[in-house]
């Protein structure tokens, strides 16, 4: 959102075609009693918007737009290319993607399309240039919706078009075929290509894996960049018509993602906001922790901005396997933790829960009890409590003293291929080290590796399973410790070449050097085997057998086939920068040990005192700053910082956190403003 926001967007996806016309009235007035400020329209919407070929049927949208517009109700509105009309998929059956076993879709879901088509761009060119040019300028749209989840459903597709596309590509990256036939080893199994026109994507093949794990790679790096394509050709005919910004709705979560979102938003001048979907899981043992993961992760693409919450369920979705709603007050917390963490705005899939089609039963901000239900009525009261939080638009969250360091490529090289230990999560490790120092109360950044520069701010770097690794990233972090901070490096990161190749010589072959360990053979371990660690902690998964060629031993294995030998090393660097190596898994618990041990005497801790459970975050503006106090836990807690309450107007020295509740703290003048929401 733009940084001059003077209020927290709310609202949802809104789909009145759906409807018979008069439910509109209703829409209107209960979109007025909840306070929503921004709807999207149209994600869905080629099919109603062009029935056939060149019939435009848009008086439905021109009046929907201008009732909106009346109601002082914003439209981001979208392309509507997440889904092409059937006509379109009947006259054009080649425009579906292609699975890896050769299969076409066949029409019935959405996103049917291929990125590489060039049918399909000219389609989508064509509509999107229409629904442009009639809007571009209307007073409702402040915003551009470009497509919707790109990727989530078309990721990959295997046709011949795509195959000629990705050859182009790879003709481009490496120049010359050898370098190619270097790069992915093809000398194994024979498979030298001659031409670039001979490699093909990682088809369905009689072999171990998917196939060549560079291959694979690259293909996973061609289907992001064919979606960028894509969403750029949107864009430009978008930018053609309107001035307005436009976004794209990620799906920011653990990981792999299907898309590279870190190079995406890097991309100079494509997204004007950045907007990201969350959705929870009920089986996830850490909700509150997993909505502040995915906020961390999402702000850490562009952190000198605010963010969107494009998509969030007010209840319960329908694609889990038991799709149970929210409890009572979760909303409020989990849209305050999204807020927290620098969205500017909390929107809904979607608004009015359909009572037909494919997500039937899947929650909306109107149910389908309608008004009289507790989903409605938390609504209505998070409409008020973001209304109240309005002076926190605009403004950004304080840096942490903590960084994540993760790669959208490395969780995809991962995966390509045959690993020690298959089907490892190696990307939850990240997500595992959050939670950890998050359950500790110490906030946390998640950068990249697009924003290698950002890893000076911190006092204590994180390198959890970055499997995948440029000699610039491992230079970034060896300068975190050359400069005198903390580096902690976990297991399975810094172990390829970004072109998915082994870094021979000793594991962890690009970190070696700063971690100054020698690591000779890595040893998963079955599953339910656990191995004992001095200080008391047991390692599972993962061990490796390890030589401190130049650090100290923290704590050793004390049994197994490498007992006595190091699990846990530091390298002093410098005066004050040390370098450590976590060369087994551990659960929550024991990394939270071998953490705690390197982050003695930083002093790290939650922004202001808490009570333990809460979760405190500040944002501020050179104008003033705000803390947004989270109580996910069953008891009052106390949060130590005087100010305003702006949800209730209390005025206190400290405040009352009731279980499950928000407050957020407008602070008094008094602390330095947040002049600097970056350390520097
Ligand atoms: C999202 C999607 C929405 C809706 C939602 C349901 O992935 O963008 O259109 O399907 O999931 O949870």
């Amino acid at each position: 959102m733009s940084q001059h926001a003077r209020h927290l967007a709310f609202g949802g996806d809104y789909n009145p075609e759906q409807w018979p016309a008069e439910v509109q009235d209703e829409d209107l007035e209960l979109m007025a009693e909840a306070g929503v400020t921004l709807v999207t329209l149209g994600v869905f919407s080629w099919g109603t918007y062009e029935p056939e070929r060149g019939r435009l049927e848009l008086d439905w949208l021109d009046a929907t737009l201008d009732r909106l517009h009346g109601a002082g109700i914003a439209v981001d509105l979208a392309t509507p290319t997440a889904a092409p009309p059937v006509w379109l998929l009947q006259e054009h059956p080649e425009i579906l993607p292609v699975s890896r076993t050769g299969q076409r879709y066949a029409q019935g879901g959405r996103l049917g399309w291929c990125a590489s088509h060039p049918v399909w761009r000219a389609e989508a060119e064509r509509i999107v240039g229409a629904l442009a040019e009639r809007y571009g300028d209307h007073p409702a749209v402040t915003m551009w919706h470009l497509g919707n989840e790109l990727g989530g459903g078309n990721r990959h597709c295997y046709c011949d078009v795509s195959a000629a596309h990705f050859q182009r590509w790879l003709a481009e990256r490496y120049g010359d075929v050898d370098a190619l036939n270097a790069a992915w080893g093809t000398a194994f199994w024979g498979h030298r290509y001659t031409r670039f026109e001979h490699v093909l994507p990682p088809r369905d093949s009689e072999t171990i894996g998917r196939g060549n794990p560079g291959l694979v790679l690259d293909f996973d790096r061609f289907s992001s960049d064919a979606l960028l394509e894509h969403l750029r050709a949107e864009a430009a005919v978008v930018r053609a018509h309107s001035d307005r910004p436009v976004t794209t709705n990620f799906m920011v979560g653990t990981g792999p993602h299907v898309v590279d979102y870190a190079r995406w938003a890097a991309e100079p001048g494509l997204l004007q906001v950045t907007s990201t979907d969350h959705y929870v899981h009920a089986t996830d043992e850490h909700r509150a922790q997993g909505v502040a993961w995915i906020s961390d992760r999402m702000r850490g693409l562009r952190p000198d901005e605010p963010w969107l919450l494009m998509e969030t369920a007010a209840g319960a979705v329908s694609w889990q396997p038991r799709n149970v709603p929210l409890t009572p007050g979760e909303l409020r917390r989990n849209a305050f933790s999204h807020v927290a963490r620098g969205a500017d705005g909390v929107l809904f899939f979607q608004w009015r829960a359909s009572a037909a089609g494919a997500e039937q039963f899947h929650s909306g901000m109107v149910p389908h009890a309608g008004r009289r239900s507790r989903t409605f009525a938390e609504v209505v009261e998070l409409g008020a409590d973001l209304r109240a939080a309005a002076p926190l638009a605009g403004t950004l969250v304080e840096r942490a003293r903590v960084a994540v360091l993760v790669d959208e490529e490395a969780g995809w090289a991962w995966e390509a291929g045959p690993k020690p230990i298959w089907g490892y999560p190696i990307t939850e490790l990240a997500r595992q080290a959050h939670r950890v120092l998050h359950a500790r109360g110490i906030r946390v950044d998640v950068v990249p590796t697009t924003r290698l520069a950002d890893l000076e701010l911190y006092d204590l770097v994180v390198v959890p399973g970055v499997f995948l690794m440029s000699t610039g990233t491992a230079s970034a972090v060896a300068a975190v410790a050359d400069r005198g901070a903390r580096v902690v490096v976990g297991h399975l990161s810094g172990l390829v070449d970004p072109t998915n190749r082994v870094v021979t010589g000793g594991y962890p072959g690009l970190l070696r050097e700063l971690l100054g360990v020698h690591v000779d053979e890595q040893h998963p371990l079955l599953d339910g085997v656990t191995v004992a660690v001095e200080g008391g902690l047991r390692a599972r998964d993962w061990t490796e057998r390890v030589e401190a060629d130049d650090a100290s031993v923290v704590a050793r294995y004390l049994e197994g086939p490498y007992a006595e030998r190091p699990a846990v090393t530091r390298r002093d660097v410098g005066a004050t920068g040390q370098a450590w190596y976590v060369s087994a898994a551990f659960d929550d618990d024991a990394l939270g040990t071998v953490l705690d041990l390197a982050a003695d005497g930083l002093g790290l801790g939650p922004v202001v005192p808490v009570s333990p459970g809460l979760d405190v975050v500040r944002r501020g503006a050179p104008q003033g700053s705000y803390l947004v106090v989270l109580n996910p836990t069953d008891r009052a807690g106390e949060v130590h910082a005087a100010g305003t309450d702006l949800l209730t107007g209390v005025t206190a020295p400290s405040h009352t956190v009731p279980a499950g509740a928000v407050v957020v703290i407008a602070e008094e003048l008094g602390r330095a403003p947040l002049a600097a929401t970056r350390r520097t």
